[in-house]
Formats: C-alpha cells, sequence, structure tokens
C-alpha cells in the first residue's frame, strides 16, 4: 500500500493543496457524494426540482437554498439511517432566476425566497458499503420550516411590549425564521439554530437600536416590504424586535412548534453550542458576528432531566428559559502590543490574559431582572447590544462560530475577519484582536477557571493567527510554520472524536477557494494545521460534522461571485456546465472504510 500520510490522530491525511478547482476537492484516499441538493423534494407531494417553473408552493416542500448549520442526530430503530437537520441562511435570487429583476421582483419570486428559508429536516441513509449518504424522501419525520411558518416566543421577552404586533397583539406568536447561520446540538437531542443577520429583510428603520443593529432607513435590497407589510418598520416598528434570537427545534416531533429562545438575547447570533456543568445545567456560547461586537455565554438554572420520557422531554424543553445571560469583557496581559504586521509578539511572548463574563440580565420563572444601569431587563434581551454597550464588553473582530471541545472542556473562537480595525476612527489592535485591517482572522482559545463552564472568570490565549505561514504576523499555537496549511478568515468550528478542531472558512483572502481544516489542540502536533478539502468557486465552506467514518460539509452559496447571474454563474457546481449552480450538503468517507484520518 501507499506510505501513511503522518499527523495526529485522526489528522492522518495528505493535505489538499490551495486550488481554484469548480469543484469539491478531498485528500488522496478520499471519497465524496453530494448528500441533497437546492430543490431537491423532501416532503410527500412535493414536485422534482425544475428551475425554469420554480413555484413557493414546490419549494416548501423541496431542501432549501444555502445550508450554512448542519446537525446529524441517532434514530432509533431505523438502521443505518440519521437525521439531518440543516439551516438555510438565505437566498441568492440572482442566481435562482434566470431574468431576475432586483428592483422588481415578482410576487411569486419573493413568495419561492421565503420558502426556500429556514430550517429543513431530512432523514438520510447510509451505503453499506462506503460513506455515501442519500435522503429518505417522504419519510415522515422529514420537514421544512421557512420564513412564514410558525414559531413561538418564550422567555422573558415573550408577551412584552417590545414584540407585540398588529397581527399578533400577545407577543408570542412569530411567522418564521431568518437567516439561520450556525447552531448546535443539545445534550437532551434537540437544535439550536443562530438568527444572524436579520437586519437585511426590515424597511424603514427610524430608532437608534435599529442602526446598532444595522436596519437601514430606506428600502430593503430584497424589496419584501412590497408583499408584506410586516417587514416595513414604519407600518410595523416591534416586527424585527422578533428575530435575532437563537431557535430551538425538537427534530424528532414533526408537529413541534419551534422555539425563539428569547433569555439568550438578541443580537447577530452566528451560532450557540451548548455545554452542560457538573450539576446538568446548560450554559450556552454564541457570537454576535459583527465588526466589533461581543461575545456571549448564556448559564441556566435549570438542571437537564435525563431520559427519553415524555416528562424528561418536556422538562428539557424549558432549560433555556431561565438563567443569566452574560457578556465577555476580555483582557490582555502584556505589558505592550505590538502586533503590527513584523511578526513579533507581545512582550511577554504570547497572545493571552484573562477575561470576566458580565451578567447583563437573569430571567426566572417569576420574572426577569437586570443588572445593568438603565435598561429594564425585557430591553437587555431585546436590544442586547446596547447592553453589552454599557458595561464595556471587549469589541471582537467578528464573533463567528464558538464552541467548547468536548474532549478538554476548552472554548474556540473563530473571529473571523475585520477590515475596520484601527482603521480611521475604528478601535486600534488590542491584544485579543492583534492585527489591524484584519483580513485572515484568527482563533482565540477561552478556559474557563476551574474548567466550569459556569465561571464568570477565564484565560485565553489566542491558539491560530491565520493566513499565509510565510506571513510573520501568522501564529499557528507556536507549531512550526513550514508544514502548516495557509487559512483565512475562520468561520464554522466542529470536533472530532480525538478532540481535534475542524475550521471551515468563508471569504478565504489568499487567492485560493475556502475549505476545511483540521488541527490537533493537544499534544506535540498542536497547531498543525491541514487543509482537508476545498469548495467550489463563490462557495464558503459550512456546517462541518466529523464523524468517525464521515465529514459532512455544506457547501453554501457556490457561483456567488461579482456580477454573477442565473445567466453567467460562477460556478456550475454540482451538475456542471449549463445547469445553475445548487448549494448542497457534500458527504466524504475514506475509500478504503477505515476511519478519518486514522
Ligand atoms: Fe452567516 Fe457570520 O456567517
Ligand atoms: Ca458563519
Ligand atoms: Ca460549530
Ligand atoms: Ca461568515
Amino acid at each position: 500500500g501507499t506510505r501513511k500520510p503522518k499527523g495526529a490522530r485522526g489528522l492522518r491525511f495528505t493535505p489538499v493543496a490551495p486550488n481554484t478547482a469548480d469543484a469539491v476537492t478531498v485528500p488522496e484516499g478520499y471519497d465524496q457524494n453530494v448528500v441533497i441538493r437546492w430543490g431537491e423534494p423532501i416532503l410527500r407531494g412535493a414536485p422534482a426540482f425544475d428551475p425554469e417553473n420554480q413555484t413557493a408552493e414546490a419549494q416548501a416542500g423541496q431542501f432549501g437554498y444555502n445550508v450554512d448549520f448542519l446537525a446529524l442526530l441517532p434514530l432509533k430503530g431505523e438502521r443505518g439511517r440519521q437525521l439531518l437537520v440543516a439551516n438555510h441562511e438565505y437566498t441568492d435570487e440572482v442566481l435562482m432566476f434566470r431574468g431576475y429583476d432586483a428592483d422588481n421582483p415578482t410576487r411569486e419570486q419573493v413568495e419561492i425566497g421565503w420558502a426556500a428559508h429556514g430550517l429543513g429536516v431530512v432523514v438520510v441513509e447510509e451505503d453499506r458499503r462506503s460513506g455515501r449518504l442519500t435522503p429518505v424522501t417522504r419519510h415522515h419525520l422529514n420537514r421544512r420550516l421557512t420564513a412564514t411558518s410558525e414559531f413561538r416566543l418564550t422567555g422573558p421577552v415573550a408577551g412584552s411590549d417590545l414584540v407585540r404586533t398588529s397581527a399578533d397583539p400577545t407577543g408570542r406568536k412569530v411567522l418564521g425564521t431568518l437567516n439561520n447561520c450556525a447552531g448546535g446540538t443539545t445534550p437532551w437531542g434537540t437544535t439550536l439554530h443562530g438568527e444572524e443577520n436579520f437586519n437585511q429583510y426590515f424597511a424603514h428603520g427610524s430608532r437608534t437600536t435599529d442602526k446598532r443593529y444595522g436596519i437601514g432607513t430606506g428600502a430593503t435590497e430584497r424589496k419584501w416590504e412590497r408583499f408584506d407589510k410586516r417587514f416595513d418598520l414604519a407600518q410595523e416598528p416591534n416586527e424585527a424586535h422578533r428575530f435575532g434570537y437563537v431557535v430551538e427545534l425538537d427534530p424528532y416531533d414533526p408537529d413541534s412548534v419551534p422555539r425563539k429562545r428569547t433569555a439568550l438575547g438578541r443580537f447577530k447570533h452566528e451560532g450557540a453550542t451548548v455545554r452542560l456543568t457538573h450539576d446538568g445545567r446548560p450554559v450556552v456560547y454564541s457570537g454576535d458576528d459583527e465588526r466589533f461586537d461581543y461575545l456571549y455565554k448564556f448559564v441556566g438554572s435549570k438542571r437537564m432531566r435525563h431520559g427519553d420520557s415524555r416528562s424528561a422531554r418536556e422538562h428539557n424543553l424549558t432549560l433555556l428559559d431561565e438563567g443569566t445571560l452574560y457578556v465577555a469583557r476580555i483582557t490582555g496581559d502584556s505589558p505592550s502590543i505590538e502586533i503590527d504586521g513584523t511578526g513579533r509578539l507581545p512582550k511577554d511572548g504570547e497572545f493571552d490574559g484573562s477575561g470576566q463574563w458580565i451578567p447583563l440580565a437573569t430571567a426566572t420563572a417569576k420574572g426577569a431582572v437586570s443588572h445593568v444601569d438603565g435598561m429594564t431587563a425585557e430591553e437587555v434581551f431585546v436590544f442586547t447590544r446596547l447592553a453589552g454597550d454599557k458595561v464595556g464588553a471587549t469589541k471582537m473582530d467578528r464573533p463567528e462560530d464558538v464552541e467548547p471541545n468536548p474532549v478538554t472542556g476548552k472554548v474556540y473562537v473563530a473571529l473571523t475577519n475585520n477590515s475596520n480595525r484601527g482603521v480611521g476612527a475604528h478601535p486600534g489592535a488590542d491584544e485579543a484582536n492583534p492585527r489591524n485591517a484584519n483580513k485572515h482572522g484568527h482563533v482565540l482559545e477561552l478556559t474557563e477557571r476551574w474548567n466550569r463552564p459556569e465561571s464568570t472568570r477565564f484565560a485565553w490565549s489566542l491558539f491560530l493567527v491565520a493566513g499565509d505561514p510565510q506571513d510573520p504576523a501568522t501564529y499557528f499555537a507556536g507549531f512550526p510554520k513550514d508544514s502548516v496549511s495557509p487559512i483565512s478568515c475562520p468561520d464554522n468550528v466542529a470536533f472530532d472524536a480525538h478532540g481535534n478542531l475542524w475550521i471551515s472558512t468563508d471569504g478565504a483572502a489568499l487567492g485560493s477557494h475556502d475549505g476545511l481544516f483540521g488541527v490537533a489542540t493537544r499534544g506535540d502536533r498542536r497547531g498543525e494545521l491541514k487543509q482537508f478539502l476545498t469548495v467550489p468557486k463563490g462557495a464558503e465552506t459550512c456546517g462541518p460534522i466529523v464523524q468517525d467514518r464521515r465529514v459532512l460539509v455544506a457547501v453554501q452559496h457556490p457561483g456567488e461571485v461579482d456580477g454573477a447571474s442565473a445567466e453567467n454563474p460562477g460556478s456550475t457546481w454540482p451538475d456542471g456546465p449549463g445547469t445553475y449552480p445548487r448549494p448542497a450538503v457534500v458527504a466524504v468517507w475514506r475509500t478504503d472504510g477505515g476511519d478519518i484520518g486514522v
């Protein structure tokens, strides 16, 4: 046989070289298949994908557009099958419709866009002889939730005046979820989905709070407000207060109404990942993906119940409604910081320091209490960014996915980039965000005091400072830089069973396509970063899941390049010339059937 590639356990593969192929490129000795594409029918009665004759009704029964987060959950009693849960973050109308007129979208096009957003649940089946996965269409658990499905607001904001609208005077029933980016799987068998850039869907924002959330004063690019007045804040000012939450879905109950968990705050939630305290309470980490925005965590006050009984499941569906929301203040401990592109480390030799979780508000069954002067608890949970501003939280370089390592408990924060750092009147570099005009991003490693998830103090260090390893301003946890892969713009993160960190990228600025990378977090190979795959032109790499025998990624927005259209797409992946580019989920496995990277 061939010589076995070296590397940490789980990362023994030959790295994929940076490239610009319009394909998913995997290491030698690995194979792949497209699991499911945008438009494939998953519900009973849904028609086959017909891009020239799209309808909203068809799309509502088909797999949605642009997948970011992916979860794979076990399915008892159905051998070889798992439950795939996907976020359909947003739509790219210019790539979806031939002849799309952005100034005058039709009602049908807008409604197709609504139906292509949201969440998807689809049972997938594995091939006995390979890692290939295929969808089980029309399974009774398959489900689509869209921009018009019913969701419930729960927790401290539910029923508040701030979220009542003319269509929903109760302030509890919301139609739709929007811009779900990353997410997480809970230990009690549900999934979490972060509502991220919800600002883009709302027109005519006029309040200071709208501005802080990036809602514009004019019409939107999507023009949805022409077709449903709730997207026009001049008519329905509170509708925008009903988006920007973490959604919890019970994918095992196809009739369940998903909940928007307001106790986790309202901001551009990139995602949400859970870890339990020693006494079984949930701690949820979440980043607010904006230049100079914050890192948050929620510490629940109720304990998870084990087991699959109805009462345990019902109890666990209340865990995220009570607890305290915190924001991070991160301090460097070096006498001076000189990360200015010359590659010098801070004077004490490391990018590191300490930090504090600052409480913002606490939600209880009896009501909520604010810890921020001048803001009520309801205001803290709805205008969470303003609460973070008031308490002096640390302004970060776009916090994307934040995830605890299930093996070590250390928490990894992907900070994707920040073109404005140190530019004009914007804040300059600090030790936790050490580069001005940060093009390539970095990854911060956070250790809670005593490794207790509920601690209010932590230590931190930078794990990676991304870029071309030949650039002296990069850092790979101290690993020799002559043998690591170049990486730019870390976004989603995941872990394998060995505790290796897997990082997917979005917007890589080194001239090659985005991809998926694995890196050891422990041992003498800590920091040895290796590229596992690359994605087609214009795509970002999303949703990584690394199981023992299979890696799953979502190829999001293939063909999304400047000036592209359905007639002239930047990519024709996955189906080749003459076809529409189709966002899709891909499975990768070892041709010889062995474990990934072992
Ligand atoms: Fe949807 Fe922050 O990426
Ligand atoms: Ca992201
Ligand atoms: Ca993740
Ligand atoms: Ca991103």
